[in-house]
């Protein structure tokens, strides 16, 4: 009775409150005097209706007793500011019930926490990882090429005046070459077909650029216009395809894959698929299925990953869509 007591502390507190409020009445009414005839007098009719009122508002008095503590755990959890983690609900009182709530809502504080300090952690590294990639590159390359246009001019400015045409078209070229890498650097930082010519014509690009560079047949089954993306979703779906298209070169080993997107009611649903090798189990580290995960959380999309070694893989992503 004590285990299912303390189990269940909640259910056995208003059992017993109950029980005090009816043994009490029984009690009394076997010891008091009081009787009851039929058909009922006017004035026994008032004694009856004023001691049930008496019996209802004392079980009132005595459940909202009951009830208190879980009246104190909403209105702590309520004033959890989730902008000062590390805040954790403390009952001064409690039944094992609303101590077991307690203890799981502080449970789930210590999961979301970590979480978002982790993200926030893997995020900032990432945004260093992309500036040192791209000082990298600003440096290596159009650091190295506008030094030497420099050099040049200089050059041109000493050359006699029958050189200096060579020395110039050398400049010239110099600098085309280095505009070329500056559109890359762009185009890599923000993909311009996304903002110039749609996502579709985007993903398009994206799956002939695919198709150059690797042996792999790719298929791809893309609507006219998908419509009801913000920019964000749109640039999340073209980099989880991105990446999903870049691990199929990268690790798949795939002779066919299929890259298609669908305009469901609701939703957009993207799924890239191969028939290459394939993994097991859940993929490790900060890679980049972890970033797609994190990048289709942040559009409240989500992504799912199916792979078995040896039968290929395949990934979805889903982002919900306004209806217009
Ligand atoms: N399409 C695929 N076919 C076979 N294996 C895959 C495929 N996609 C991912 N994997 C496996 O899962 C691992 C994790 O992939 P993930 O994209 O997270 O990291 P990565 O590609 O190794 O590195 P990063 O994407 O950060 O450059 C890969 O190393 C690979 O072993
Ligand atoms: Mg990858």
């Amino acid at each position: 009775m004590r285990a299912l007591a303390s189990r269940r502390a909640l259910a056995w507190r208003v059992f017993a409150t109950n029980a005090l409020v009816l043994v009490t009445v029984s009690v009394f009414l076997v010891f008091s005097p009081a009787t009851i005839s039929a058909p009922v007098a006017a004035s026994e009719l008032l004694v009856l209706v004023g001691a049930v009122t008496v019996i209802l508002i004392v079980n009132l008095l005595l459940l909202e007793r009951a009830f208190a503590p879980l009246d104190e755990l909403r209105g702590l959890m309520q004033r959890v500011d989730p902008l000062e983690p590390g805040t954790r609900i403390e009952l001064r009182r409690a039944d094992a019930d609303v101590a077991a709530l307690a203890d799981a809502f502080n449970r789930m504080l210590d999961r979301l926490e970590t979480e978002r300090r982790e993200s926030a952690r893997r995020a900032l590294a990432a945004q260093e990882t992309e500036r040192l990639r791209i000082a990298r590159e600003l440096h290596d390359e159009l650091g190295q090429v506008l030094t030497g246009v420099l050099l040049l001019l200089d050059a041109a400015g000493r050359a006699p005046a029958s050189e200096v045409d060579e020395v110039l078209v050398e400049g010239r070229e110099a600098v085309r070459a280095t505009l070329e890498d500056v559109r890359r650097i762009v185009r890599d930082l923000r993909p311009e077909a996304l903002d110039d010519l749609g996502l579709v014509s985007a993903l398009q690009a994206l799956g002939a650029g695919f198709t150059r560079q690797t042996s792999v047949a790719l298929e791809l089954e893309l609507p006219d216009a998908i419509d009801g993306l913000s920019a964000e979703q749109e640039l999340v779906l073209y980099r989880v395809v991105q990446e999903a298209l870049t691990n199929v070169a990268r690790h798949a080993g795939a002779s066919r894959a299929t890259l298609r997107v669908l305009r469901a009611s609701g939703e957009v649903r993207v799924r890239v698929t191969d028939d290459g090798r394939g993994f097991g189990g859940p993929a490790p580290g900060d890679g980049g299925l972890r970033g797609m995960r994190e990048r289709a959380l942040m559009v409240r999309g989500a992504v799912e990953i199916a792979s078995r070694p040896g039968r290929g893989t395949e990934v979805g992503l889903r982002l919900p869509v306004e209806e217009p």
